[in-house]
């Protein structure tokens, strides 16, 4: 079983994969984003996909979120750590933070969000009040720590439609209603994989504050610097936890 890895903005490629190949798996709802890497960082048999398509297609309300957790299952995911691009709400959440949020807030909508189509199939109301896999979570966290990474235990991820930015009024809305951080790709994708009993967490990268928190003005390219410096973080974070992921 190995451990899928779901990139976002900014996260294109595995550092440290050992690639075995590409594989295309269909599912019942379409293709997924792109093909699925296949290989081993430290000999861990790892998944790699990129939500956004590659080169870069699918903006965060077009990605087959459904399509993307089934062919992850198929190909024999045990775990699903995504990565996720987000906005700073609050003050510790500034740019250049990783954080990996422990709730989030659902304002997306249209999206095809659940694979109960009805039907024969029974009713399902799935538990969802802790939308992300605490012992995941741990593990992620102790990586992170053992590799001497900052990154900030919890915080609640709002995940709003996009692809446009937030105005002011709506981020003071999401800060009022508990929201550290906003992002949006979080959902219907931690939902999916909690469907498809995918233990799931998210590594947020904090690329800006979030609009009118600051008065700097939001480029992308000023997005993109940040990034690329979290990028780093992240995969020493990631093979921090496959590694020990090995020694259990
Ligand atoms: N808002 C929503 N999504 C984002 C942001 C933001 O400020 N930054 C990166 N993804």
């Amino acid at each position: 079983m190995s451990v899928a890895i779901i990139g976002g903005t900014g996260i294109d490629a595995l550092a440290g994969l050992e690639a075995a190949g590409e594989r295309v798996c269909g599912t019942p709802y379409g293709a997924p984003s792109g093909p699925v890497e296949a290989g081993s960082i430290d000999d861990v048999p790892v998944l790699f996909l990129q939500r956004h398509g590659r080169p870069r297609a699918l903006p965060p309300h077009r990605i087959n979120y459904r399509a993307n957790l089934w062919a992850l299952r198929e190909l024999g995911a045990a775990a699903v750590v995504a990565i996720n691009a987000v906005g700073g709400i609050h003050e510790a959440c500034g740019p250049g933070q990783l954080v990996l949020p422990d709730q989030l807030i659902d304002y997306t909508w249209g999206r095809e969000h659940t694979v109960d189509e009805g039907g024969d199939s029974p009713l399902r109301h799935v538990d969802f009040t802790e939308p992300y896999d605490p012992a995941l979570r741990r593990a992620l966290l102790m990586a992170a720590q053992e590799a001497g990474i900052a990154c900030r235990d919890g915080g609640v991820l709002g995940v709003t439609q996009g692809p446009r930015l937030e105005t002011a009024a709506e981020i003071r809305r999401l800060r009022g209603d508990g929201c550290d951080l906003v992002g949006m790709t979080g959902m219907p994708e931690a939902a999916l994989a909690r469907e498809l009993e995918l233990p799931y967490a998210s590594i947020c990268m904090v690329v800006n504050a979030a609009p009118g928190l600051d008065d700097q003005p939001l480029t992308l390219a000023a997005m993109g610097e940040v990034l690329t410096r979290e990028a780093g973080a992240v995969a020493a974070l990631l093979r921090a936890f496959l590694t020990a992921r090995r020694r259990v």
